[in-house]
């Protein structure tokens, strides 16, 4: 096993083990690409929504909040495309029976290229050293050259057949590239066939016709589209303004796997930001860098993120770009940012009857908004800040046991718990009395845990593994001075200080104003 899939092993074990993370319908063998959240993972989840509601809504005067229902009519997938478009290119292999997206398996390929031109490169800069000219080489070594002439002639003839829904010649274009099944090795290949990711359901009991067929919402932002007028006119908001929602989405993906990567059913947070004609270029490039210092805020190092532009646009998009992670599989999306147009909102006008227009009195002119979106998986963001915050140190001075940790370094303001309460003995009334006092203090102001099993190490090892902060231990001394040790979980220092100044330390590291600022 390399390494990296042996971290990421141990990142989904370790969410099991600590109460983060446990797959759904366990006791009757799971339920693929469902997950629950256990207590820690419902507060980091909770604790991700309230930074990014907060960024939106509460440091934005023109951005407000909605929470719309899942069911919706369902012309309003049809208004949006999905009835028609939402679909992903299936292939079957005949051996092995298992089922790909055949536009991943070209990807692929593609990637795999990539990666023979960076060893190439990498290659080359060790020989050459401080002298070597990266753009020089690309163009100039020959093996480079072939590789990047093919790479280019492939995707080029793929976005055009994606683009034209040619799966005939995505077909052909797997079977001249020779792709086989990852698994098996087959290359047996069914033909390639679109499938619809939404899920349906039935409205009302006992009809069963089409009209009373439901889709589960695929994305939560059709609920925005379909309230613009009603947002604007009660909020009395002026365009440019945006709408935030956080919700659950469903998807029947054909491919669902790295854990909580590619769910049937997840959350999203996305926000639509309603423009003047013409100006979405410059609020899209405003949200694009608006949307990477969100992330870079967090404390994620500059170099595990970077920008992809879409090679396929989807149905809806003039420009759109993903803000990839380096997740332990490699650089995959984490938040989409799209210029929608106008194209849902006037497709809503035009299949609903009614207008969704807004009278601009600065340009004295009614007009449908253009619409800037972004788009984050809260799941996603999630498996980005556990499998970058999950680390095994050695411990100086430590032996056996203590001489490692595992620790979750988050950021504080995003930590489950944010102090746990620590009497230095069980048995001795006069230190759990006090702690329990200490503690009956604190959880007004955070959510803190209270433990007294196990030697003082090992509490503080368990406080490691599910991100705390601050560990405070009431010893005898605080009996006699009030006051107690405060250990901070990143450094492992510990400080003696008075109990009437622990909310105020532990407040300043873990609010989220500290984030916004
Ligand atoms: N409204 C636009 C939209 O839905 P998307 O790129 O399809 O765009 C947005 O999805 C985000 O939702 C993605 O960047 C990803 O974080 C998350 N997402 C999409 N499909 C997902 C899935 N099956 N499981 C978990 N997260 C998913």
């Amino acid at each position: 096993m390399s390494q990296q899939a042996d971290q990421f092993k141990k990142l989904v074990s370790h969410c099991k083990e600590y109460g983060f993370i446990f797959p759904s319908s366990e006791i009757y063998d799971g339920l693929s690409a469902v997950y629950d959240y256990g207590p820690y993972g419902a507060e980091l989840k909770n604790n991700i929504k309230a930074y990014w509601w907060q960024s939106m809504v509460q440091m934005h005067e023109n951005i407000v909040g909605l929470d719309s229902a899942i069911f919706m009519h369902p012309l309003i997938w049809k208004a949006s495309g999905h009835v028609d478009a939402f679909n992903d290119p299936l292939i079957d292999n005949k051996d092995s029976k298992k089922r790909y997206r055949a536009d991943q398996l070209i990807e692929g390929y593609l990637e795999k290229l990539e990666e023979k031109m960076a060893k190439e490169v990498e290659k080359a800069r060790k020989r050459f050293g401080d002298s070597f000219d990266e753009a020089m080489f690309r163009q100039t070594n020959p093996r480079v050259a072939e590789y990047q002439q093919q790479h280019d002639a492939i995707l080029d003839r793929f976005t055009q057949s994606m683009g034209a829904g040619n799966l005939a010649d995505i077909k052909a274009l797997i079977d001249e590239l020779e792709i086989a099944d990852p698994e098996t090795g087959s290359r047996n290949w069914t033909e390639v066939r679109q499938f619809n990711l939404m899920f349906s359901t039935q409205y009302g009991g006992s009809v069963s016709d089409e009209d009373s067929k439901l889709y589960l919402r695929p994305e939560t932002a059709q609920g925005i589209f379909v309230n613009f007028l009603n947002v604007q006119k009660t909020t009395r908001q002026k365009v440019p303004f945006g709408i935030a929602q956080i919700g659950k989405a469903f998807r029947n993906e054909i491919v669902a796997r790295q854990f909580i990567f590619r769910m049937r059913e997840f959350e999203q947070m996305e926000m639509q930001f309603f423009v003047r004609p013409g100006e979405e270029m410059k609020w899209y490039n405003y949200w694009k860098e608006a949307r990477m210092k969100w992330h870079l805020a967090l404390g994620t190092p500059a170099e595990k993120l970077k920008f992809k532009d879409h090679d396929n646009l989807a149905h809806y998009a003039n420009a759109a770009v993903d803000i990839q992670f380096d997740f332990p599989f490699g650089f995959k999306e984490l938040e989409g940012i799209h210029s929608r147009t106008d194209f849902d909102l006037s497709s809503h006008q035009q299949l609903s009857g009614r207008k969704l227009q807004y009278f601009d009195s600065e340009l004295n002119e009614n007009y449908v908004p253009y619409v800037v979106e972004t788009s984050v998986g809260c799941d996603r963001m999630f498996l980005a800040l556990i499998s970058q915050a999950l680390q095994e140190e050695s411990v100086p001075d430590a032996k056996g046991e203590d001489a490692t940790r595992t620790v979750l370094k988050l950021h504080p303001a995003l930590a489950p718990v944010k102090c746990a309460v620590l009497p230095l003995l069980k048995n001795k009334e006069e230190l759990t009395g006090k702690a329990r006092e200490v503690f009956n203090d604190l959880k007004h102001s955070f959510l803190c845990q209270y433990d007294e099993k196990d030697a003082i190490g090992r509490r503080y090892r368990r406080q490691d593994a599910i991100g705390t902060p601050f560990c405070v231990t009431i010893d005898f001394d605080t009996l006699e001075d009030n006051t107690v040790t405060i250990r901070e979980r990143d450094s492992m220092q510990q400080e003696r200080v008075r109990i009437d100044e622990v909310e105020g330390i532990v407040r300043k590291r873990t609010e989220m104003a500290g984030l916004f600022r």
